[in-house]
């Protein structure tokens, strides 16, 4: 039986969050991530790692197999899409919205401009509203694109406002409640469940805790 489990972290704001719900589950890293430039990290049980990875880069781990469970934001899910994961449990960590934004709720003439990172999300959003928009993929910072005239509309991450408001611009529609979640890759749900349920459970009565 295969007693290794490799665990795809999303490195960013999600780590911090992540690694005492997994001190609750029994699982530490054997150094500090933080001290480290290293990817690839022991931890306290044997044939247990975890891999430090761009938040974006956590479902193509799981789902293709080469990480058998994930931490990753329900948009980076959304956007990735998840039908090769199974999404095992909302770790309440990182609460936000998946929102739409823009200097004023008035529409424009035309079609609709929306410049963001989650491309298939709006593509959906707009569509199920029967709504053709143009589409402007950026990587970061999409509050500037409705100032400087890219787009009339921004679909991004909604925290506290702050970024919005210190921008001019107003939190428009909810498209998501957004928090991050535990995934599993569909083989290592079914050849690891031996090794996989245990976590789920302690992790499951860590998130109770902390509620
Ligand atoms: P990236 O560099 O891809 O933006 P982050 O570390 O900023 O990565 O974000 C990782 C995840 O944290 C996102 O996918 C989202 O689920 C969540 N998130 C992003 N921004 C915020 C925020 N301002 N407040 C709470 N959660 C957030
Ligand atoms: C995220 C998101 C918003 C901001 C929202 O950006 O893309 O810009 O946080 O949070 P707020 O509502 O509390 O202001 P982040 O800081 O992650 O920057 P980046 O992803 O563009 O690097
Ligand atoms: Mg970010």
């Amino acid at each position: 039986m295969d007693q290794t489990l490799t665990i795809a972290l999303s490195k960013g704001r999600i780590l911090k969050d992540t690694l005492p719900l997994l001190k609750a589950a029994g699982i530490e890293p054997a150094e500090d991530i933080f001290k480290s430039r290293k990817l690839i990290f022991e931890t306290n049980i044997p044939g247990v790692n975890l891999v430090i990875i761009r938040a974006t880069d956590v479902p193509a781990y799981v789902e293709l197999g080469a990480a058998d469970l994930g931490v990753s934001g329900k948009d980076v899910l959304m956007e990735h899409g998840g039908d090769g994961m199974y999404e095992l449990l909302d770790l309440d960590i990182a609460r936000c919205k998946l929102m739409t934004a823009g200097k004023d709720p008035k529409e424009p003439e035309g079609r609709l401009r929306v410049a963001t990172k989650f491309v298939n999300v709006t593509k959906r959003y707009y569509a199920e509203q029967g709504r053709q928009v143009d589409i402007i993929k950026l990587y970061g910072a999409m509050e500037l694109a409705p100032i400087m005239g890219l787009a009339d509309r921004i679909v991004d991450i909604v925290d506290t406002g702050n970024t919005l408001r210190a921008n001019g611009l107003q939190p428009l529609e909810e498209i998501a409640y957004i928090s991050s979640r535990l995934v599993a890759g569909k083989s290592a749900y079914k050849n690891k469940h031996h090794m996989i349920q245990p976590i789920i459970e302690k992790l499951s009565k860590a998130i109770e805790a902390a509620k």
